[in-house]
């Protein structure tokens, strides 16, 4: 069985129809997130992944919404609370899996960490012990929903 077939049951399952429901919805979520963790965030470009982070971050008290921003640049944010250290990670921009052990993801695991981790799919080798899967439902209606 690969990583992704593992993370198998429903755990929860909303619809949002804005940015800061996404958010709140987000901030409900710490206990599914108790490190260690490896979370998927799947969804098409848009989809709320980084504004679903904002909400988690939030109530990791590890930092504040406004904070969170796009990795996709930087690759790796890193967001430090007293429960968890947030890596949040987006490999839009990491074609190979040769690139991707560069990044050293291995290295942020621990008994802290919970990686936050958007187009992870793109890497079967990964992992998952939760996955969100993020869709369009509409202009700003957005179904998510999270497995575990
Ligand atoms: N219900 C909603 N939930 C989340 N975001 C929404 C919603 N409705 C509209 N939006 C808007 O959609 C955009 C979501 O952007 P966000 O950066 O979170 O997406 P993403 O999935 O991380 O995309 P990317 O793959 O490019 O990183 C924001 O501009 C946000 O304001
Ligand atoms: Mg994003």
């Amino acid at each position: 069985m690969n990583g992704q077939a593992k993370a198998r049951n429903l755990l929860r399952e909303t619809t949002t129809y804005s940015a800061e429901e996404t958010i709140a919805f987000g901030s409900t979520l710490v206990e599914l997130m108790t490190p260690p963790k490896m979370v998927l965030l799947r969804g098409d470009l848009g989809a709320g992944k980084t504004t679903l982070v904002k909400g988690i971050a939030a109530a990791f008290e590890a930092a504040a919404e406004e904070d969170v921003t796009s990795p996709t640049f930087t690759l790796v944010h890193e967001y430090r609370g007293p429960r968890a250290n947030l890596y949040h990670i987006d490999l839009y921009r990491i074609d190979t899996p040769r690139e991707l052990e560069t990044l050293g993801l291995d290295d942020l695991r621990s008994e802290n960490s919970v990686l936050l981790i958007e187009w992870g799919e793109k890497f079967p080798r990964l992992e998952w012990d939760v996955e969100v899967h993020l869709e369009r439902a509409g202009e700003s209606g957005r179904r998510i929903r999270i497995s575990g």
